[in-house]
């Protein structure tokens, strides 16, 4: 049977002037992967999810409900709860005829880093070895890793490319770095393929309002404006209004959670074609300020978001802005969600359910 499909693959090919090879790997590529996608619970997790069942693919999850949830999980995938520090469980999970894997279970509060290394040592690095170590010894090979921008620290020039020097300034950071340079030798040594992407400011909502898990006690912007809007904060605080921006509050590169989860199926599918190993950032280059955000807030919902001018938050640069071209060249992949309209009604429609 695949012999009759790559016969008229060939002759289809040669009528339309094209490479055969070329046309049998699009046709392999095509195929169904079973995907293992640890923190598939989670907030980004489970949106990669939706993206991968969308593709077709097959899909496990692995996570231990720590911070991911139950009600992320869809029926028709499988599931195992079990800890990333578990090797023996990692392994099983890999023996059940896994394609590729996607990471990501971590840690992932850039404050409590700074107090609680040992904890973001013992799951990002420790987890993660296991997981290397697991692919290494059952021969699964591909790896898409969820990385960060932290792993940049603060911006030398704007905006920033993968070429931008790495000098995290937070041991978050630090542990995504630390896994990056882990997956280089053992890409060296072990025959590890993986993409490794270096989200910027993830925020929104599935629209189609099918993942809606609420993050639990979530640290960033958006989910902290929406609690004040419903009365779950008395108000949001504007970490300083004095930087050098358009309105003196920090700029960041918001991106929709659906649109980096397609990245990573662009990833896994562009890997399955033999693509070779790549650190890609994923954001889209335009900056929305903390006022703006909060002012299209206002905007898109019609009410009134309480907020105050504090003291500047350490660690935080006044601008940061990512250049997604190298993604788009080799994945062939763009931001479609991310406008300001689209992130802040998916996630009011998330929040408001
Ligand atoms: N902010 C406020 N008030 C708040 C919360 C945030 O003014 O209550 C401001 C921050 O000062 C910052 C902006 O909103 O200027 C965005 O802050 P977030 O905490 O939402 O996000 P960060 O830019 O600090 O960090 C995010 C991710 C990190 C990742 C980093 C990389 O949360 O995991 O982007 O750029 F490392």
């Amino acid at each position: 049977m695949k012999a009759e499909i790559c016969v008229i693959i060939i002759f289809s090919s040669w009528q339309k002037n094209q490479k055969p090879l070329i046309c049998i790997l699009n046709y392999l590529w095509r195929k169904k992967m079973h995907i293992l996608v640890i923190g598939g619970a989670g907030y980004i997790g489970s949106h990669v999810v939706k993206a991968l069942v969308g593709a077709k693919h097959k899909v496990t999850v692995f996570d231990n409900l720590s911070t991911g949830l139950e009600m992320n999980l869809f029926p028709e995938n499988g599931f195992i709860k079990a800890d990333i520090l578990d090797y023996g469980a990692v392994k099983k999970a890999l023996q059940n005829k896994v394609d590729a894997v996607v990471h990501l279970a971590a840690k992932k509060a850039v404050g409590e880093s700074m107090e609680k290394p040992e904890k973001y040592a013992l799951n990002n690095i420790c987890g993660t070895l296991n997981i290397l170590n697991a692919m290494a010894e059952t021969g699964v090979n591909k790896l898409v890793f969820s990385s960060s921008a932290a792993v940049y620290g603060n911006p030398e020039y704007l905006p920033i490319d993968e070429k931008h020097p790495v000098n995290p300034v937070s041991f978050y950071g630090f542990t995504k770095l630390d896994i990056e340079n882990y997956m280089r030798w053992y890409g060296q040594l072990k025959g590890l393929r993986f993409v490794s992407l270096r989200y910027f400011n993830a925020v929104g909502y599935d629209e189609e309002g099918i993942v809606r898990g609420l993050e639990k006690n979530p640290q960033n912007l958006l989910p902290i404006v929406m609690e004040a809007l419903l009365g779950k904060r008395s108000k949001v605080q504007i970490f300083g209004n004095d930087y050098d921006t358009r309105d003196g509050t920090c700029i960041r590169d918001y991106i929709h959670v659906s649109d980096l989860a397609s990245a990573h199926v662009s990833a896994l599918e562009y890997m399955a074609k033999g693509g070779e190993s790549q650190i890609l950032n994923l954001g889209t280059e335009t900056g929305i300020s903390v006022l703006e955000m909060i002012k299209a807030t206002e905007a898109a919902t019609g009410c009134k978001v309480p907020y105050e001018f504090a003291g500047r938050r350490a660690g935080d640069p006044a601008v940061i802005l990512a250049t997604p071209a190298k993604a788009h060249e080799i994945l062939g992949w763009k931001a479609v969600h991310s406008s300001v309209d689209n992130i802040i009604k998916s996630t009011w429609k998330a929040y408001n359910a």
